[in-house]
């Protein structure tokens, strides 16, 4: 006789809970640390969390998982990153838009082939579990395939993305562009294909103003106002030639939003990749429409974009973080946050490492409009988790041997760990390493 598995899990270790923004309150008003804390799973949800001893009690006839003094923190969210860009990720020497035209688009051409493609992205999911991460929105190619391959990567391993057709319609390769209405099209298709199939959420997708015409942005617009309940993600004012360029194709404009608010791609659930160099006007519109912008610290230092207001942003916006892979030179959202640290000192600023962790977890959830189900550790949300080793090396450890509170004992991890941290990912509730 077989006794039937019990059916809910509980995860033990440290845990960190956010009960609130901590940009927006004192972090400590609104952190929570339990040194002894358990997670209970349940088909794949989280049902409780707290003290371990008080779980136990409540769930006598749980399965035990214990990860001993290792921290567990939801799966991180990586608000933006290009997939297709996965094997030409640390190409030297450029500066965007020489970068796009020498690297990207020539890789991003290869994946009109679905075989590739479909390889590609399951390089790319299996990367991001590897280093934590559970949920990204990433841009495709203007190739449909790459979009199938991409939503269908990610069903395969039951993981929550987003993701959309890259459209295109000029100042890019012949491989690469469509046409306003191919655009549209397929981007209508591909959306009725996965928007809501499973865990899969669409973003309409123009690349960026340089390489869409009016009439393209014009058709993308006219979608999202069909489907407003999909994302738009797209880039703005990410480097200061690009600033240029884009008022050399827009001369009436009256800043780059303005491009896309002319177009109807401002709206809430919009996505705006790098937002480095804004305008006031930008941010107050930013602000007022509730859209989000995306932090992209690697990727703003490997390309020499610039150096992003996270103090200001983030009181005034809804922020995300992101690796901004190939532009980024780390799948690592670990790696990402130590930048992210490392470009607000620049501006004279230390992020706190609970405002490094929520960014990349409640923050980046709440940007994709997806913190119901992702992006914290509560009662109602699924159970995608990370599970660090906060003395993965021997730097490390040697440097958290002096710590004696959690943050101090977290903070090293942030600024130096990398895959070897991850001890185990979970994407509801599955382990996906090992
Ligand atoms: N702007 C337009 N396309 C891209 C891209 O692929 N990467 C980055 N970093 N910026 C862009
Ligand atoms: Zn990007």
């Amino acid at each position: 006789m077989t006794r039937s598995q019990p059916a809910t899990t509980l995860y033990l270790g440290q845990i960190l809970t956010f009960q609130g923004d901590p940009f927006r309150s004192d972090w400590s008003d609104v952190t929570r640390h339990e040194t002894a804390g358990a997670i209970a799973v349940r088909d794949g949800a989280i049902c409780d969390v707290g003290q371990k001893d008080r779980l136990i009690a409540a769930h006598g006839d749980a399965r035990i998982v214990d990860h001993g003094q290792h921290l567990i923190l939801p799966g991180f969210v990586d608000a933006h990153v290009h997939y297709p860009q996965t094997a030409i990720i640390a190409s030297w020497g450029k500066r965007l838009i020489d970068w796009l035209n020498t690297y990207t688009f020539p890789e991003e051409t290869r994946l009109a082939d679905p075989d590739y493609a479909s390889q590609i992205a399951d390089r790319y999911m299996d990367l991001a579990l590897a280093h934590g991460t559970t949920t990204m929105a990433s841009f495709c190619t203007s190739a449909p395939a790459s979009v199938d391959a991409y939503f269908q990567a990610a069903a395969d391993r039951g993981m929550c993305v987003v993701g959309g057709k890259t459209c295109m319609d000029r100042n890019a390769p012949d491989g690469l562009t469509d046409t306003a209405q191919r655009a549209y099209d397929e981007s209508k298709a591909l959306l009725q294909r996965w928007h809501g199939a499973g865990r899969g959420r669409y973003a309409i997708t123009p690349r960026f103003a340089p390489t869409s015409t009016p009439d393209q942005m014009q058709a993308l617009g006219a979608l999202w106002g069909e489907y407003p309940d999909c994302l738009m993600q797209t880039h703005l004012s990410e480097q200061t030639e690009e600033l240029a360029w884009m008022k050399d194709l827009f001369p009436d404009a009256r800043d780059y939003l303005d491009v896309y608010d002319r177009f109807g791609l401002l709206g809430e659930r919009g996505l705006y990749g790098h937002a480095i160099h804004l305008t006031d006007r930008e941010r107050g519109c930013l602000s007022d429409v509730g859209a989000a912008v995306v932090h992209c610290p690697t990727s703003n230092a490997f390309i020499g974009s610039g150096l992003f207001d996270m103090a200001r942003s983030a009181q005034d916006m809804a922020v995300g973080l992101a690796t901004d892979i190939g532009g980024g030179s780390s799948f690592s959202m670990l790696r990402t946050m130590a930048a992210a640290y490392e470009i607000a000192q620049l501006r004279g600023v230390a992020l706190h490492p609970a405002q490094l962790i929520w960014l990349a977890t409640a923050g980046s959830a709440r940007a994709l409009h997806l913190e119901d189900q992702i992006g914290h550790l509560r009662t109602g949300c699924v159970a995608d988790m990370v599970v660090l080793d906060l003395a993965s090396t021997p730097a490390i450890a040697q440097r958290v041997d002096q710590s004696d509170d959690v943050w101090d004992s977290l903070f090293p991890t942030l600024m130096m760990g990398d895959d070897r941290a991850i001890v185990q990912t979970y994407v509801a509730g599955v382990p996906r390493l090992g």
